[in-house]
């Protein structure tokens, strides 16, 4: 499907502040360097931008994201939270657990969590989220969410395909991003609310627990060259990975600390 996003895009939206500017690309760089250069002059909060392709995609710890033209949805959110730095963890779980939300309840796809904010389907990973906030000491001036969903791609490069996989490949039904984009705008939109309300996960933790890909099982916590067994229990309030080790050890582990991985595989 040769989709023209933004085109449908409009129609479809039914957000009330989230999205309703979009900047739109058929190719640039990096969505989150566009987001974050336009936002170091003015802070639009709900801004959104949006690539058919990137030449330069972001993937979490340096990693390239693969970002093909027709295939997949490349875009960032710009915020401009009231509230502090250690917030932005959190709200990169919580925008995870919105895409998850909305794949299994309006798209009925069986999509999990693997901590802390990759996607996963058939144990592959189908998309991540690359948050880059933007701070004063503490005080946040903005965050910038980027989200790469592989949606109608069908082939991936020999580095990734054993790891990678799209909506469409695991389930052989093609969508439309212009749809999803809108449906999952206006989770997000909801689910921040909410949070804004409370400042902390506490009302999603056990939903967001319950559809994690390791709930329940042996990870491999990973620090450096260290690694250690443990059983994924899920998450605290602040996003933290509650994890129980062999000699009933507790530990609430925070991202970008550790690694987590299947005891087999990447899932
Ligand atoms: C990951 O490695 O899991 C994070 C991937 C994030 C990719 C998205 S695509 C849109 C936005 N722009 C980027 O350059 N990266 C993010």
């Amino acid at each position: 499907m040769h989709e023209n996003v933004m085109s449908q895009l409009p129609n479809n939206l039914s957000t009330v502040w989230l999205g309703r500017k979009i900047e739109y690309f058929e190719e640039i760089g990096s969505t989150n360097d566009y987001a974050k250069s336009v936002s170091e002059k003015a802070v639009e909060h709900g801004l959104v931008v949006i690539a058919d392709r990137q030449t330069q995609g972001k993937g979490s710890r340096g990693r390239q994201w693969i970002s093909p033209p027709n295939s997949g949805i490349w875009m960032s959110i710009v915020l401009k939270p009231g509230f502090g730095l250690l917030q932005a963890r959190e709200i990169s779980l919580l925008t995870s657990y919105s895409i998850v939300k909305t794949l299994r309840e309006k798209y009925a796809l069986p999509v999990k969590i693997k901590w802390p904010n990759d996607l996963v389907y058939n144990q592959r990973k189908v998309a991540g989220i690359l948050t880059e906030p933007s701070a004063d000491g503490d005080s946040l001036k903005y965050i910038v969410i980027g989200i790469g969903i592989n949606v109608n791609g069908k082939e991936f490069p020999d580095e990734i395909k054993e790891v990678a996989a799209s909506l469409m490949s695991e389930s052989g039904r093609e969508f439309s991003r212009a749809q999803l984009i809108a449906d999952i705008l206006y989770r997000m939109e909801k689910d921040y609310e909410d949070y804004l309300g409370i400042c902390s996960l506490k009302e999603i933790k056990n939903e967001y627990s319950r559809l994690l890909v390791h709930a329940g099982k042996k990870v491999q916590i990973i620090r450096g060259s260290f690694k250690k067994e443990a059983i994924a229990m899920g998450i605290n309030e602040n996003g933290e990975l509650n994890v129980q080790y062999a000699d009933g050890k507790k530990e609430s582990i925070g991202n970008g600390e550790v690694s987590v991985r299947g005891m087999y595989s990447y899932a």
